[in-house]
């Protein structure tokens, strides 16, 4: 059966069960995964909307129609153009179509000054977050999409190894960062998944650090943490690169991340609770005296969002199943000093986890 009609009848049944008239979808993740047409959201009124009862349809940009015509599972486009106000069109045509005194569920990154416009416009409606309703859809990912972040994996996989030749002090952050970016693209991503981090020397012990003019030194670990984009579909991984010998603490913080991450792949199974992988790992890191250190949830789902569900913290009640994908991706960061963690990208299987990330986690001396 074609994917979106196949994904319209499961969000219908989820319609049907949360007694919803209506799915508004703005430019995201989600109208990509329900339509198959991509944009950004920008200030001109662009819509998907998904009635209970009834044809799907979009209300566009005139400049719009011809790249959703070419892209979009969906017919009907309802066009305006920069002339004409678009939520007076939307109202005449939820009026026509016998919507406007109906319960909406909208995207939940949807602009408040455009929901807002719609609720002053069209006063009946009701509104409710999408949110939860479809994530439980994309949170299960089929084989084409699996082979699809797969094939975004291995482009971060090639990177690592090409970085690994790459590095060497005397390159600052950012000039790493451009590389990885450009070899990235080199090998067929759209661009990074998210900002590409690479934390050298103390900055490695930011989690959320991005790259800036620090100047990397021989003795030091590296993180680079990165994505790619793959039709869509994102990648995630970091590693933590030894830039010339490391110390001995170093080294032993490194093998106690390195543990501890697999400790998590092998835990990760269907019929076990998210929170359970958490667990695992956080107390192995515990045990070894770090557990102040490592100071985030385990992992995240990933797939045409960078971060998704299911979420791998410690109260996490997501029971797993085959499809599942997130990352498992903890750290030990050792603030003014230095910071090491290691991350790959799992799907659950029938009977465990497939990690999809191949490049080697062992400590890794480079630029010598
Ligand atoms: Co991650």
């Amino acid at each position: 059966m074609d994917v979106y009609k196949f994904r319209l009848d499961q969000i219908k049944d989820k319609m049907q069960e949360k007694d919803l008239d209506a799915v508004m979808l703005f430019p995201s993740a989600n109208l990509y995964y329900m339509t198959g047409f991509e944009t950004s959201a920008s200030e001109r009124l662009l819509l998907a909307v998904i009635p209970m009862d009834g044809e799907p349809f979009f209300i566009a940009p005139k400049l719009f129609e011809g790249q959703i015509r070419k892209e979009a599972s969906i017919k009907e486009i309802i066009v305006w153009n920069d002339e004409e106000n678009p939520y007076h069109i939307l109202r005449s045509v939820l009026e026509e179509k016998n919507l406007t005194d109906s319960r909406v569920a909208v995207d939940d990154t949807m602009w408040a000054e455009q929901l807002l416009h719609i609720s002053q416009t069209i006063t009946k409606l009701s509104f409710t977050q999408l949110g939860q309703l479809i994530n439980s859809i994309r949170e299960i990912k089929s084989q084409v999409e699996i082979d699809l972040i797969k094939k975004s994996s291995s482009i971060v996989d090639d990177v690592i190894e090409e970085m690994k030749k790459i590095i060497k002090p005397g390159m600052t952050e950012i000039e790493v960062a451009a590389l990885m970016e450009y070899e990235m693209r080199k090998r067929g991503s759209e661009g990074p998944a998210f900002e590409t981090i690479v934390g050298s020397g103390f900055n490695g012990a930011l989690p959320h650090y991005n790259a800036g003019e620090r100047v990397i030194k021989s003795g030091e670990f590296v993180v680079l943490d990165f994505g790619a984009t793959y039709k869509g579909y994102c990648s995630d991984t970091t590693r933590t690169l030894c830039v010339g010998e490391p110390t001995d603490k170093m080294e032993e913080v490194y093998n106690i991340v390195k543990k501890a991450q697999e400790i998590g792949i092998k835990t990760a199974k269907p019929g076990i609770k998210a929170k359970e992988i958490d667990k695992a790992v956080r107390s192995y890191i515990e045990q070894k005296g770090y557990g102040e250190y490592f100071t985030h949830r385990t992992g995240h789902g990933l797939g045409l969002q960078v971060h998704e569900e299911p979420y791998i913290s410690g109260i996490s009640e997501t029971v797993l199943q085959p499809g599942m994908v997130f990352s498992i991706e903890p750290g030990i960061y050792l603030e003014g000093e230095f910071g090491v963690r290691i991350e790959d990208i799992v799907v659950v299987t029938e009977e465990g986890c497939e990690r999809m990330n191949k490049t080697s986690k062992d400590l890794t001396v480079i630029g010598i």
